[in-house]
């Protein structure tokens, strides 16, 4: 039995050691807002937290998130930066299809929770390994600049011109 601290919650799961924690999040605990994309560590669809690092949870074995405080796409919303995040992506209608924005979120999250007010580079580099094929990057950087200018959630949620992909 592992037990693993999953969005602040104690979860024990009967899986082997070296169970990718994307698998044990989506097929044990039913979480499906962690998408699987390359299942290679390449694409960040699957990013996840654990301690506040943006994790490729795809090439993560479980065993390796033990003791460690785990956050997913489900909870992020409840963090300062996840509620700036999540209401600049509403307010600037940031996905195309959606599928790879759980990860872009938990990376940029990851981003503001360090830098509140990153630079340009400190956004490539935090979002290089994110990936989206609707090439939705010049609204997701927006996105995270809107959260980061801002200083409450109702800064950010009114609706602004869109920034084309
Ligand atoms: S599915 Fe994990 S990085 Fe692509
Ligand atoms: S919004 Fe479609 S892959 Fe990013």
């Amino acid at each position: 039995m592992i037990r693993l601290n999953v969005n602040g919650k104690p979860r024990d799961i009967d899986v082997a050691k070296d169970t990718p924690l994307l698998w044990t999040l989506r097929d044990v605990l039913n979480m499906t807002g962690t998408k699987f994309g390359c299942g290679q560590g390449l694409c960040g669809a699957c990013t996840v937290q654990i301690d506040g690092q943006a994790t490729r949870s795809c090439i993560t074995p479980v065993s390796a998130a033990v003791g460690k405080k785990i956050a997913t796409i489900e909870a992020i919303g409840r963090t300062p930066a996840g509620r700036r995040i999540e209401a600049a992506w509403l307010a600037l209608d940031v996905p195309q299809c959606g599928y790879c924005q759980s990860g872009q979120i938990m990376s940029a999250t990851a981003l503001l929770a360090t830098k509140p007010n990153p630079s340009d580079s400190d956004i490539d580099d935090a979002m290089a390994g994110n990936i989206c094929r609707c090439g939705t990057y010049p609204r997701i950087r927006a996105g995270i600049k809107k959260a980061a200018s801002a200083t409450t959630t109702a800064d950010v949620s009114e609706p602004s011109n869109r920034t084309e992909a």
